[in-house]
């Protein structure tokens, strides 16, 4: 993955949801460095805006509150970034949140269909309104961050495990509807990174779940953000030819699948 050349990404424009931090904020950063101009979208206004100027001098960045739940703020976002840039090469679906650390039976509907709304409905709207977009130029790469909570489902975190199941499955059916289109859909599913992800849990179960999940890594690490990052460049690129519907698995040796 440290082969990708510098300027992988020149002339590309990349639109990264849940862009203002964790691991959004870092492919934001490294499809920079790769030469790429990049919309951040983010429910978060004052993220944006303070992460916005730390990514200028890297290159051309953008923003768009955005929540992705939201079909008429996603078209309004894929409208402005269409013509900021021009077009729009490169889609990561990285908006998530992890809902509540409970029981499968004790989450309330509305926490349910909250994190199924933000982690995989929030994604196929994106898909709904880009891949048009990339589909008349004939070019495009669909970049999805599912999780290994989306093969193996976590215990406690069922709405989380579903949620990403459920990306892993529309990545399979995109891309194979899209194979000979130019248009390629792949999703990458990480362990555990120590990210803000885990400040929705409360305190006192925090670390206890953190070492949990930490327990079932054979590196026995967090990934770095800057990892997932790598392979999304890769994703992105026109190096990744011949892949498309597929999981990428990034998980220090959990899910070896
Ligand atoms: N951190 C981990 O352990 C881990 C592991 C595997 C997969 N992932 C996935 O990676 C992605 C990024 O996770 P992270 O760890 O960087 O999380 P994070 O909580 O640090 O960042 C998530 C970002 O998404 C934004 N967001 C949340 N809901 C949104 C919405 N409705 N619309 C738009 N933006 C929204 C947040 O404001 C935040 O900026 C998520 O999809 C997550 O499920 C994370």
């Amino acid at each position: 993955m440290s082969a990708l050349r510098g300027d992988a990404l020149a002339g590309r424009h990349a639109i990264v949801t849940g862009g203002a931090r964790g691991i959004g904020l870092a492919i934001a950063r490294r499809y920079l460095a790769a030469g790429a101009s990049v919309a951040l979208w983010d429910l978060d206004a004052s993220m944006l805006a303070n992460e916005l100027q730390t990514l200028a001098p890297l290159g051309t960045a953008i923003s768009a509150v955005v929540d992705v739940r939201d079909e008429e703020q996603i078209a309004g976002a894929a409208a402005q970034s269409q013509e900021r840039f021009g077009g729009i090469d490169i889609l990561v679906n990285n908006a998530g949140v992890l809902g509540p650390t409970v029981q499968a039976w004790e989450h309330t509907p509305a926490q349910w269909r909250n994190v199924l709304d933000v982690n995989l409905t929030g994604a196929w709207l994106c898909c709904r309104a880009v891949a048009p977009v990339m589909l008349a130029r004939r070019r495009g790469r669909i970049v999805n961050i599912a999780s290994v909570a989306g093969k193996e489902g976590n215990g406690f975190n069922a709405a989380y495990s579903a949620s990403k199941a459920g990306l892993i499955s529309l990545t399979k059916s995109l891309g194979k509807e899209l194979a000979s289109s130019g248009v390629l859909v792949n999703c990458i599913t990480p362990s555990a990174a120590d990210t803000e992800v885990f400040a929705a849990v409360p305190a006192e179960h925090r670390e206890q779940l953190r070492t949990a999940l930490l327990s079932r890594v054979p590196m026995a690490r967090f990934v770095e953000v800057d990892e997932v990052a790598a392979m999304a460049a890769w994703l992105a690129s026109d190096d990744c030819s011949f892949s498309t519907g597929a999981v990428f698995d990034i998980s220090g040796g959990r899910s070896t699948y």
